[in-house]
């Protein structure tokens, strides 16, 4: 009797001790509501100028939508713009009718319109939405947002933030500069870059931190075309998962992430202010500060970055489909001429005509191109070879693939990722089993060029 009641004590205190953390850690909302709509924004503190923005939920960038991993997110869309939208999931190996390609996968959402998404989120980590027709000018206006699946057992960080970067290109005014939209000197060379860069919509935003803490920091790069070189200062990061995936942790301070990327660090913060900068210009260019408050308390607990594993093993490479990809265009680029609608036309033309400028194979791309048709279960190796005088920012709908990156220096690393930087003349082999079936675009994310003729389809049937 006497045993049995201490018993019974002893897991009621456990229970209590539990409970309050895990309801504390863990507010779970699976419901979301997103209007996309024409609002005003300030780019400028000091002036008085607003922009005519794009955005979800008059915010930029859009409300952070986070859901527990396994959970079935949904998100109730309406689309007040006065055209036709819809909202992909960059990054969620998705169910094909959810994965939001305006025309592909969806009748776009017209004016006035509601759509609801609806799907399970299997996978944990830092992913992003955004709109997916005419993804060159709707994203450039701002259609975009952060979507983090948090994983059931989270690691113990003190601080999980989110920052969202991008590259908007302004007039002196401080206006979203609308008349440069649809340059063919933009679409033909990098893409539309900008002149302002704003982190979570500010320039230069502070962000505080306390001392002793482990922090969690998640980057994307929301921009239309332009990759970020980045630097921490006063410390080092460790990058611990890239376009969501977990990796093997690596510490990186100086790094480069390119449109439609994210990565994902763990920073521990001592006593000194974290700064973030830009370098692609000779000085650096301050992007953001986190501000450390000093505290008393030591840290005692270590992360365990263990359990921080990989989603899937590399696949079997036994009789792969291997699908070759030969990436032409663009300005002093060596195409002269390629096949569009069934038509062998001149480069010329087709620029001037049809704003066409980049190939797949020789073929002007768009979502009738099919690259290739693959049966499920096959892993597939994507054989691309950057013909181009330019980098360009290659990414795959519905699957994670596997590659052996140079992006973080001359040797390489063999990660997963959802979107890979192709230096120009760079060959590169995607790896990845086709486990999903639908139709997944294949495209550049450099918006305008993906616009211009870098996209296609890859078809997965059971
Ligand atoms: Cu994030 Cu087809 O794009
Ligand atoms: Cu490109």
């Amino acid at each position: 009797m006497k045993r049995r009641k201490f018993l019974l004590n002893s897991s009621t205190l456990i229970l209590s001790l539990i409970i309050p953390k895990i309801s504390l850690a863990r507010v779970s909302k699976n419901y979301f509501k997103l209007t996309a709509q024409l609002s005003k924004f300030k780019f400028d503190e000091k002036g008085n100028e607003t922009s005519n923005l794009w955005l979800y939920n008059q915010r930029s960038p859009g409300p952070t939508i986070s859901v527990d991993k396994g959970k079935e997110l949904i998100v109730e869309f309406k689309n007040l713009l006065e055209e036709p939208t819809t909202i992909h999931w960059h990054g969620i190996r998705n169910i094909n009718a959810m994965d939001g390609v305006a025309n592909l996968t969806q009748p776009p959402v017209e004016p006035g319109e509601t759509f609801i998404y609806k799907f399970p989120v299997n996978d944990a980590g830092t992913f992003w939405y955004h709109a997916h027709n005419k993804s060159w000018e709707q994203v450039a206006r701002g259609l975009y947002g952060p979507l983090i699946v948090q994983d059931i057992l989270p690691i113990d960080f003190d601080n999980d933030i989110t920052i969202v970067a991008d590259d908007w290109r302004l007039t002196k005014e401080y206006e979203f500069d609308e008349k440069s939209l649809g340059s063919l000197m933009d679409w033909s060379h990098q893409g539309r870059l900008g002149n302002w860069l704003t982190i979570n919509g500010e320039s230069n935003p502070k962000i505080p931190l306390k001392e002793n803490t482990h922090v969690r920091l998640r980057l994307i790069n929301a921009s239309n075309a332009r990759t970020l070189n980045f630097q921490f200062k006063n410390y080092s990061a460790k990058i611990i998962a890239l376009d969501g995936a977990p990796c093997e942790p690596f510490i990186k301070s100086s790094f480069q992430i390119a449109p439609a990327q994210r990565i994902d660090f763990a920073i521990d913060i001592k006593n000194k202010d974290l700064m973030l900068f830009e370098t692609s210009t000779d000085k650096l260019y301050p992007t953001a500060l986190f501000p450390v408050e000093k505290t008393d308390s030591i840290t005692n607990n270590k992360i365990n970055l263990k359990n921080l594993k990989n989603w899937d093993d590399f696949p079997d490479l036994n009789q792969p489909e291997i699908i070759d990809i030969h990436m032409q265009g663009g300005a002093m680029g060596n195409l002269s001429s390629a096949i569009f609608n069934g038509e062998k036309k001149s480069l010329r033309e087709l620029a001037s005509k049809e704003a066409k400028l980049w190939a797949f194979n020789g073929e002007i791309g768009d979502y009738n191109y099919t690259i290739a048709k693959i049966k499920m279960g096959e892993t597939v190796i994507l054989k691309i070879w950057n013909d181009t005088s330019w980098k360009h920012s290659m990414h795959l709908h519905g699957h994670h693939f596997w590659i052996n990156s140079f992006e973080f220096g001359k040797t390489p690393k063999m990660v997963m990722r959802d979107t890979y930087l192709m230096q120009p003349g760079e060959k590169a082999e995607l790896i990845f089993e086709a486990n999903n079936p639908g139709l997944w675009l294949f495209h550049c994310h450099m918006l305008e060029h993906a616009a211009s003729g870098m996209v296609g389809v890859i078809n997965i049937n059971s």
